[in-house]
């Protein structure tokens, strides 16, 4: 690969995907891109380049995806979800009361194990929940993996990352080699195609918003939009899920840390303060305390 395939490469993605390339990343594009340039019968990255430069859009959407990285398993990190189980869905329950609506954005859900996830720790609070409108959104760039995830179909290797095997037992179904997750499981999340990098106000508001391990591919910039703009749809007392590896420090004040739940963040009021005035929800006891 020429330097100038690699920084056209690296523009294409930035401001595509917001996949933020240093420029010593070389190997990463080609272990990715070679073998798709060989799948589309060209000779190596240089012709692949000049396609997309000529305008094919379905090869520039190979590009981008073949750059995803997808890596997920169920459960990832275990806290969040304990968190979510202990803590965050109870007092929920409490101040959603009255409205009887539950919804949850998971943010770059890759093939379906986080969101799915989230639905069988739901599934346990269905008799407290009959008769709530629950919504788990999905939602990712890449077309691929969301067609995996809304088949719902994992292999053994996937099914033994993070799965306990109560869960894998009570919501999936042996089909030879595979494992079928149950339609009811699925059923609780829909799947979107979606680009942080775009506007997602359509979307609408959410009482927990999960985007985890992707703003860790993004520049500053980048995550701090994306910050600003999730802040926008996530309730007052909402609560914003991150991985392990990121956090908020440093790049925004729209959000701040639970003090004692890691990987957990809240909206921060003092900043927010004319969106919080309006708001009707009660605040959630841990929130409060936190704040
Ligand atoms: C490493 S996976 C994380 C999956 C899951 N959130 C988890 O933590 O296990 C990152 C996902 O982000 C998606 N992604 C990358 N850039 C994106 C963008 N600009 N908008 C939406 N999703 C994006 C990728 O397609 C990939 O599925």
């Amino acid at each position: 690969m020429t330097p100038l395939d690699y920084e056209y490469l690296r523009k294409l993605l930035r401001e595509r995907s917001g996949l933020d390339l240093s420029a010593d990343k070389q190997y990463l594009v080609e272990s990715r891109l070679v073998p798709l340039a060989r799948r589309n019968g060209l000779a190596g990255i240089g012709e692949l380049v000049q396609k997309v430069k000529a305008g094919s859009d379905a090869l520039t959407v190979d590009v981008i995806e073949a750059m995803t990285t997808n890596e997920t398993f169920f459960f990832r990190d275990k806290i969040p979800f304990d968190n979510l189980r202990q803590a965050v869905i109870p007092e929920l329950m409490q101040a959603r009361a009255a409205k009887r609506s539950l919804r949850i954005w998971c943010a770059a859900s890759s093939t379906g194990q986080e969101p799915y996830s989230i639905a069988m720790v739901l599934k346990e609070f269905a008799a407290e929940l009959s008769g709530w409108r629950v919504e788990i959104v999905a939602t990712d760039l890449s077309l691929g993996v969301l067609e995996k995830a809304r088949a719902g179909i994992f292999s053994q290797f996937e099914v033994q990352r993070g799965l306990p095997i109560q869960l894998l037992v009570r919501h999936f179904r042996q089909v030879g080699e595979l494992w079928q997750l149950n339609a009811d499981i699925r059923a609780m999340v829909q799947h979107r195609q979606l680009n942080l990098l775009q506007d997602f106000s359509h979307l609408g508001t959410f009482d927990v918003i999960f985007c985890r391990n992707v703003l860790i591919y993004f520049d500053q910039d980048t995550k701090a939009s994306i910050f600003e703009r999730i802040s926008k749809q996530l309730e007052a007392d909402g609560v914003l899920a991150l991985g392990a590896a990121e956090s908020v420090v440093g790049i925004t004040d729209t959000f701040k840390p639970f003090p004692d739940r890691r990987g957990l963040y809240c909206p921060n009021v003092a900043r927010a303060m004319p969106r919080v005035a309006t708001s009707q929800a009660m605040p959630l006891k841990a929130v409060a305390s936190a704040r």
